[in-house]
């Protein structure tokens, strides 16, 4: 986050942060720049809100600076490996997402007598550059050397404070930049704009953009000027706020029926071409393959079972292992699942398909997100800004867009926009009973979590909210699978969530193996056990995994766990 303009800094900055914590949370740090005493960096480990009771981010003076929470990949968590960076001189600081996979190669071409005071590849860039000012190399050439010479992704602000300049480069990570009122704004996603401009200007790979008093100038990696293309964007960022939730994990849950019936709205209107493109390129293809990664990839692998059940031929893999199994062609069509749209991982699948000449395609929340603009046509999912880094209503909603899909598939009429009602009812009807098995389960090691068909990706993704959030470890699996080997782990009392639809399942033949083992067995089922769901097989599935977002939510608050933001996470992960 960046801001240079009319206005204290150090208050954009730290309001952009607040809504870019999403992005990494374990340390984090602010930099600003004014006549007296110039240069101010405060930075440590922690979230922002406990940075600022520290630090009083508010008091730092100057109407330019740079802000940046981090997720840690190169250096652990410290104080030091905080951003901002500064050169040894103090006349450079940054902040930077993505990672300088040379930054050792880098550093051995330096000079011997830079004194490094972190562990991180970012560092380095400060050096380099500071580096090319003193030998009388002009700021702007340096620049377009150092993203000459470095290998890897970066999204980086580089702040001047001799002159009171901006510098912004990105290559594959995100960079967004807004005209507000009062100044400019940067940030890595339209949310830590939004309340100053509703226009935002992406950057490309190898744009660089230089900023002074309050305007700026685009150009391409040697040095041409760009005209900036400023895009449109709609973003409620009151909806972004927790009101009388305790947690955003809940609000979001709750918010559900109503991003539901947006969605429904949305594909039966405004998004209606787009959605009947898909379906048509769907049908033309001769492969069909979903990539995606997390609770992206089981709404993915949720594609893969409903697109079947509409006589297409689809597949869904992991992102991150996209390369080592995929043989893409020009009739292929690679249908990208991310809610933030901003996933390396997915990114990189994508390029990898669009170097083979396949077709790729997108189902995103996020408007104009790195993995929308790279796509020939993309559904949004319409699901509003989800704050809480486990995905609740923004699954829902890609497995909505999924049912929908497959409808216009086999020509036939849908009501996704009941499924809203009829979730909203199984909150309402379930919430004390889930509280209950909640506390029964508070101190469960292990929970196992069984489903077929459809039902397959809701116990996957029930199993890694359970492990995100309340830190059990949960496995999801096929119900026919368990006798192959993870029946030998049920014992007297082992927790065992079984996702029964209809009464004669074959699931119930596993949950009689289980419970025959002294199981503590739970059947969410609207035929008995202890839920009360409404018996329409169509959307059990979803009935079933609002179910599983609530349990695993009342558990962790049992345990008095971070919910909305669990150790080691992140929500949008921009490196590989
Ligand atoms: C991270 C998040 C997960 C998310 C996954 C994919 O790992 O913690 O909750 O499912 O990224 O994110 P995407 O934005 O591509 O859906």
């Amino acid at each position: 986050m960046a801001y240079t303009g009319d206005e204290d800094a150090a208050g954009v900055i730290l309001d952009g942060l607040k809504k870019l914590e999403y992005r990494g949370y374990d340390s984090a740090g602010i930099a600003t720049v004014s006549d007296n005493p110039g240069l101010t960096v405060k930075k440590g480990e922690g979230k922002i809100d406990e940075l600022d009771t520290t630090y009083d981010f508010g008091s730092m003076t100057g109407t330019s600076g740079i802000g940046h929470t981090r997720w840690a990949t190169h250096g652990g968590v410290s104080q030091a490996n905080a951003h901002p960076h500064t050169s040894c001189d103090d006349r450079l600081v940054l902040v930077h997402n993505g990672i300088i996979e040379n930054h050792k190669a880098i550093a051995e071409r330096l000079e011997d007598d830079h004194s490094y005071t972190s562990d991180t590849d970012s560092e380095i860039i400060a050096h380099y550059l500071e580096e090319q000012l003193h030998h009388g190399v002009p700021i702007q050439d340096a620049i377009e050397q150092f993203m000459e010479t470095a290998d890897g992704t970066f999204a980086i602000v580089l702040l001047d404070t001799e002159t009171d300049t901006l510098y912004a480069l990105k290559r594959k990570s995100p960079l967004v930049l807004g005209e507000a009122d009062h100044g400019i704004v940067l940030g890595s996603d339209l949310y830590a704009i939004a309340p100053y401009t509703d226009e935002a200007l992406f950057f490309e790979d190898d744009e660089y953009a230089i900023i002074q008093d309050e305007t700026f100038t685009l150009y391409d990696a040697d040095g041409r000027e760009q005209d900036p293309s400023f895009r449109p964007f709609d973003w409620d960022v009151e909806g972004a706020e927790k009101g009388s939730y305790d947690h955003y994990m809940l609000k979001e849950i709750n918010e559900q029926p109503q991003a539901i019936k947006r969605l429904a709205h949305s594909l039966g209107s405004t998004q209606e071409k787009a959605r009947e493109q898909l379906a048509q390129k769907i049908e033309d293809a001769s492969r069909v393959i979903f990539t995606a990664a997390g609770s992206s990839y089981h709404a993915s692998l949720m594609g893969v079972y409903h697109l079947q059940a509409a006589g297409i031929e689809a597949q869904a893999l992991i992102a991150s292992e996209f390369k080592n199994y995929e043989r893409v062609d020009e009739d292929t069509l690679v249908i990208a699942v991310s809610q933030s749209g901003e996933t390396m991982d997915v990114i990189e699948a994508i390029e990898y398909s669009k170097d083979r000449g396949g077709e790729v395609a997108s189902i995103v929340n996020v408007p104009h997100s790195t993995i929308q603009r790279k796509s020939s046509v993309s559904l949004e999912i319409c699901a509003g800004q989800e704050v809480c880094v486990a995905s609740t209503k923004t699954f829902t909603n890609q497995v909505v867009t999924m049912l929908s899909l497959a409808a216009t598939l086999r020509d036939e009429d849908h009501d996704i926009a009941a499924i809203g009602d009829e979730i909203a009812a199984v909150i309402e009807h379930n919430i004390d009973r889930v509280q209950t098995l909640a506390s029964e389960l508070e101190d469960a090691d292990d929970i196992y979590v069984l489903g077929r068909g459809s039902t397959y990706p809701i116990a996957r993704e029930i199993a890694l909210k359970l492990k995100e959030i309340p830190y059990i470890h949960a496995e999801g699996m096929m119900g026919g699978e368990l006798k192959h080997g993870t029946l030998a782990l049920i014992e007297d009392g082992t927790p065992v969530i079984s996702l029964i639809p209809t009464p004669d399942d074959p699931i119930e033949s596993n949950v009689e193996e289980v419970e025959a083992r002294g199981a503590h067995s739970i059947r969410v089922t609207p035929h008995g056990g202890q839920f009360d769901l409404e018996a329409n097989e169509d959307h059990f599935a979803l009935y079933a995994t609002t179910i599983g977002f609530l349990l695993s939510y009342y558990i962790a608050k049992a345990k008095d766990l971070p919910i909305d933001k669990p150790r080691n996470l992140a929500k949008s992960v921009t490196v590989t």
